[in-house]
């Protein structure tokens, strides 16, 4: 604990002179943060994000299924050795049940759920290879959008769900399934990527314990990349709103003049370049309530916009 306070103090500190001096210290300071996603470890967005946390300064460990497991939910199960060539040619079949890639030992497979990949890494991956527990959980960026009800089914929130510690689930709207080869500058996955570490780095700035127990964030982005509205990270809105439409009764916390937050749907469905920012409850992916959300409203702070 100690050390997570000491490493939320210095993102504080680099923050606060980053704006005044020219700092020689990457900005995230060497904080670990755990990856996992849904889509495999071979998927573009998330690979998108591992090489842009890492070029932050986060110390980044993907733990994420061998293959697609998209809409597997929370499900869970032993991981098993593979009996045919992992996703997009990854992993030779008959390779063990858990790896790592050969040239990076930050990257690792484990064939299971999404759920099971950020559990096998909390509890067998991350004191070797963070050197402790991670400060936060990451999963995806979702490839395809996860809003309202596709939330119970998505694995990505699942994985985000199973961390039981601070974790945000992240989705995008553009594209489709494609290997991380793939990605070329400019890429949607990257800009997906940059913003994601936008609000990794508000939370984090944000000091322990980053969000009230049992909660996490769902965040959603719309269409990315050339031509788009948001061409890059730097372009994404960040709006605070909630999973399901709740009849617009005021039993939200108070945002925007008013205690009624707009649905994830309605926030990225905007036009222009907003990303929803819904806190859920782990236990029941349904949204949290007034008094969590009111404390990351004010964590967040002017990281938050209206919508127009
Ligand atoms: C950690 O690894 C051990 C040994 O391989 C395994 O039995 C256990 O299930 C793993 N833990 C998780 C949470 O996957």
């Amino acid at each position: 604990m100690f050390s997570v306070q000491l490493w939320a103090a210095l993102l504080v500190l680099q923050t606060t002179l980053s704006g005044t001096v020219a700092s020689p210290l990457p900005r995230a300071a060497g904080i670990p943060i755990l990856v996992g996603n849904d889509d495999g470890w071979a998927e573009a967005n998330i690979r998108a994000f591992y090489t842009q946390a890492k070029a932050a300064g986060y110390n980044t460990l993907v733990s994420a299924p061998a293959y697609d497991k998209s809409g597997s939910g929370s499900s869970s199960t032993t991981p098993e050795p593979l009996t045919t060539p992992g996703e997009y040619d990854s992993i030779p079949s008959g390779s063990p049940a858990v790896g790592h890639d050969a040239s990076d030992d930050h990257l690792w497979y484990v064939n299971a759920y999404p759920a099971d990949g950020i559990t096998y890494g909390l509890a067998n991956l991350s004191a070797t290879y963070l050197g402790g527990p991670p400060a936060l959980v990451v999963t995806g960026p979702n490839q395809g959008s996860n809003l309202g009800i596709a939330t119970l089914f998505s694995g990505t929130v699942g994985a985000a769900a199973a961390a039981g510690m601070p974790a945000i689930a992240f989705s995008g709207a553009s594209g489709s399934h494609r290997a991380y080869t793939e990605l070329v500058a400019g890429d949607y996955s990257y800009v997906y990527a940059d913003a994601a570490l936008r609000l990794v780095d508000a939370l984090l700035a944000g000091g322990v314990p980053y969000l009230p127990s049992g909660t996490a964030l769902n965040v959603n982005f719309p269409e990315a990349g050339p031509g788009t509205a948001c061409e890059s990270g730097a372009d994404v809105v960040f709006v605070m709103s909630r999973v399901y439409w709740a009849l617009g009764l005021p039993i939200d916390a108070a945002q925007c003049g008013g205690n009624t937050l707009p649905t994830e749907s309605s926030v990225v469905g905007t036009e222009g370049c907003y990303a929803s920012v819904s806190l859920f409850d782990t236990s029941n992916k349904l949204d949290a309530g007034k008094a969590d959300q009111q404390t990351v409203v004010d964590a967040l702070g002017d990281f938050l916009s209206c919508l127009p």
